[in-house]
C-alpha cells in the first residue's frame, strides 16, 4: 500500500472516533506537532489530526507567538479580538488550547456569544467590563470586573462583555480547546438563513424587523 494511502486512511480512521467518542480535546501521543506544511492547509484540514514536521525540523519561534502587542481590528460594535489557534500559531496544535486577546473600546460589547468546545478564562488586563454568562435554566451570572479579575465562563454557555469604564479595556480569554469555535447567537438566529416565517413566530416580530435584523446579523459581513 503506497504511504499516501496508508495517511488517507489513518486521518479517516481517526476522523470517525474523533466523531463518536471525544468530548474534548484528544490527550497528546508527544510532546508536540508542529504542522507539517507539506500535508496542506491548516485552515482546511481537521485541527487534530495533522501530520507532524519532524521534531528535529522544530524551531523556538514555532512555539512564540507574537502577534498580540496591539489590539486588532474593531467591530461597529467596538469589539476587537484576536484569536490565537494553531491556525496563526502552530505550535498550540494537539495541546489542547488557545486563547484571545480582545479589546473593547467605551461603551463597546462583546455579544452573547458561545464556545461550543471550550470553557474560556477571561483576565482583565485593564479596563471594567461588565461581564457575565447564562446558564442552561436561564439564570444570569453577571457583574463588573476590573483590571487583575478573572472570570470564567464555562463550556458551551452564552456569555458577553461590554466596557463599562472611562478608559478602553483588554482582556485575554484562555481556553481550554485548540478549536473552541464561537457561535454568535445574534448571526446564528439572524444571519444564518433560517426560515423568515419561523422566525416571526419565535420572536413576535413583522415582516420589516425581521428584514432589519437580517440585514445587520449577517455573519459574513
Ligand atoms: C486588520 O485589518 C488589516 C487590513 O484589512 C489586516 O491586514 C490585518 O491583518 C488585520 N489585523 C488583524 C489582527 O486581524
Amino acid at each position: 500500500m503506497s504511504s499516501k494511502l496508508l495517511v488517507l486512511l489513518l486521518i479517516f480512521s481517526l476522523n470517525l472516533r474523533g466523531c463518536l467518542v471525544l468530548a474534548s480535546d484528544p490527550d497528546p501521543l508527544q510532546d508536540f506537532c508542529i504542522p507539517n506544511p507539506l500535508f496542506g492547509s491548516i485552515k482546511t484540514a481537521h485541527l487534530s489530526i495533522l501530520p507532524c514536521k519532524n521534531s528535529d525540523e522544530a524551531t523556538t519561534n514555532d512555539f512564540v507567538f507574537s502577534g498580540l502587542k496591539s489590539a486588532g481590528n474593531f467591530t461597529d460594535t467596538g469589539l476587537a479580538t484576536i484569536p490565537v489557534n494553531p491556525t496563526v500559531f502552530p505550535g498550540l496544535n494537539t495541546l489542547g488550547m488557545s486563547f484571545v486577546r480582545a479589546d473593547l473600546k467605551v461603551d463597546g460589547i462583546n455579544p452573547p456569544h458561545f464556545h461550543p468546545r471550550a470553557t474560556e478564562i477571561a483576565y482583565v488586563v485593564q479596563g471594567r467590563i461588565y461581564a457575565g454568562f447564562v446558564d442552561s435554566g436561564n439564570r444570569v451570572f453577571a457583574r463588573v470586573i476590573e483590571q487583575g479579575e478573572v472570570m470564567v465562563f464555562p463550556r458551551g454557555l452564552v456569555h458577553f462583555l461590554m466596557n463599562v469604564g472611562k478608559t478602553p479595556a483588554t482582556i485575554f480569554g484562555s481556553l481550554n480547546s485548540q478549536n473552541p469555535g464561537n457561535q454568535k447567537i445574534p448571526s446564528a438566529v439572524f444571519g444564518s438563513g433560517i426560515n423568515e416565517e419561523l422566525l416571526q413566530k419565535a420572536f413576535g416580530l413583522s415582516l420589516k424587523q425581521i428584514g432589519t435584523m437580517k440585514r445587520r446579523f449577517n455573519p459574513k459581513t
